[in-house]
């Protein structure tokens, strides 16, 4: 199975200064594999200097705009990023896999519910599909977006928010809060903090009535949003979460095995099914499940290796595995035995894993 396919840059737009968005069209017949839900992201691959790198972006197009769309903001000293910001030309192609992530929650045109989304910067994007998405797919649904900037320079489809404020008058509604710059009404001025989000909730939203909230941006403030959903009484079915990179490396590496542990039963017998296909290895317990795959020529998906992104998500049928870190899986994905596999390490002597399904 093909996991990269080619896609055709059709356009590149600065939206600010420092983020292009830039519009694909899939090539090769293969646009059916490019359908997306709103709020899931793409994940890309180049090569930097004989490096391959992987790097996730987020689309933010609406379902059914009929556009893939995905906003590259430029991270200082960021190879794919600030690659994409200068060079990523109209024409030029990119290799990428299908869409994945489950950012989202199923729409249906009959109801009536309220939704709140958190976005920090760049976090935008994810958002923005998925409050577009919504507007046009339920009628008598209202969205209302608290975005988080440094100033107003730095707001990402700053027009576009305000175009979509006029044609969904009265369902959406935007309150920016600015890091520095001044605004009319203090509150919305400083940093997205627990406290302000319950003061917000005081005067601004009605928390009481929000059915969904989805949030994404930096760690520490997507920590104290949902601290303060919690408090205001949502429970964490109601909140949804898209982390782009974690501060928190999970546990200590493990250290490499001596030959007294390998001895001692370090060895694990690990069978992985890919694409329809099974192979049996024997691997050492300080390996990830990942990295075992990828060792023995299998060409199994990922992207960040930092348990962020779910690209390497497989599910464990059979023994133990060890996730270090996981900033991507829900409760109920982990209790249907779903892992991370850059993240897990075998545990019991036999695992039995399968990424198909
Ligand atoms: C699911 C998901 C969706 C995402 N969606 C979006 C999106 O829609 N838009 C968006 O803009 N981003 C998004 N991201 C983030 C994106 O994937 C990248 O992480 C981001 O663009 C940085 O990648 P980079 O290659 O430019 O930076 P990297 O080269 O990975 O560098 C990142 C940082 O590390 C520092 N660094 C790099 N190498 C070293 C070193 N050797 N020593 C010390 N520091 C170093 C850099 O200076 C930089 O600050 C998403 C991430 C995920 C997981
Ligand atoms: S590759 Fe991103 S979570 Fe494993």
């Amino acid at each position: 199975m093909a996991r990269f396919h080619e896609l055709e840059v059709t356009d590149v737009r600065k939206t600010i200064r420092d983020a292009v968005v830039v519009t694909l069209k899939p090539v090769n017949g293969a646009a059916a594999e490019f359908e997306f839900t709103q709020g899931q992201y793409l994940t890309f691959r180049r090569d930097f200097d004989g490096e391959e790198l992987r790097r996730s972006y987020s689309i933010c197009a609406g379902k059914d705009e009929g556009v893939l769309q995905v906003g590259i903001k430029r991270v200082d000293g960021g190879a794919f990023s600030t690659w994409a910001n200068a060079d990523l030309k109209t024409g030029d192609r990119l290799e990428a896999m299908p869409p994945m992530g489950s950012f989202f929650t199923p729409l249906d045109a009959g109801s009536g519910k309220n939704y709140l989304g958190f976005a920090g910067g760049s976090g935008i994007t994810p958002v923005l599909s998925i409050l577009k998405t919504t507007l046009a797919a339920e009628p008598e649904s209202s969205f209302t977006l608290v975005y988080a900037n440094k100033g107003v320079n730095t707001i990402m489809f700053r027009e576009e928010l305000e175009d979509l404020k006029n044609l969904y008058m009265g369902r959406f509604n935007v309150i920016h809060i600015l890091e520095s710059d001044a605004q009319e009404i203090d509150l919305f001025t400083g940093l997205v903090t627990e406290e302000k989000c319950a003061q917000l909730f005081e005067h601004w939203i009605d928390i009481e009535s929000t059915d969904t909230a989805f949030i994404c941006g930096p760690e520490p403030m997507m920590l104290g949003i949902a601290s303060a959903l919690r408090n205001a009484g949502l429970d964490d079915a109601q909140i949804k979460f898209e982390l782009f990179a974690s501060a928190q490396p999970g546990r200590a590496k493990r250290k490499a095995s001596s030959a007294e542990d390998s001895r001692a039963g370090n060895q694990a017998q690990m069978a992985i099914t890919l694409d329809g296909a099974t192979q049996t290895l024997e691997v050492s317990k300080d390996m990830t499940v990942l990295d075992a795959a990828l060792g023995n020529a299998m060409d199994a998906p990922y992207a960040c290796k930092a348990g962020v992104c779910s690209t390497c998500r497989c599910r464990v049928l059979e023994g133990e595995v060890e996730m270090v870190a996981n900033h991507a899986l829900e409760d109920y994905e982990v209790e249907k035995g779903y892992v991370l596999s850059c993240q897990a390490y075998p545990v019991t002597d036999n695992v039995v894993v399968d990424y198909d399904q």
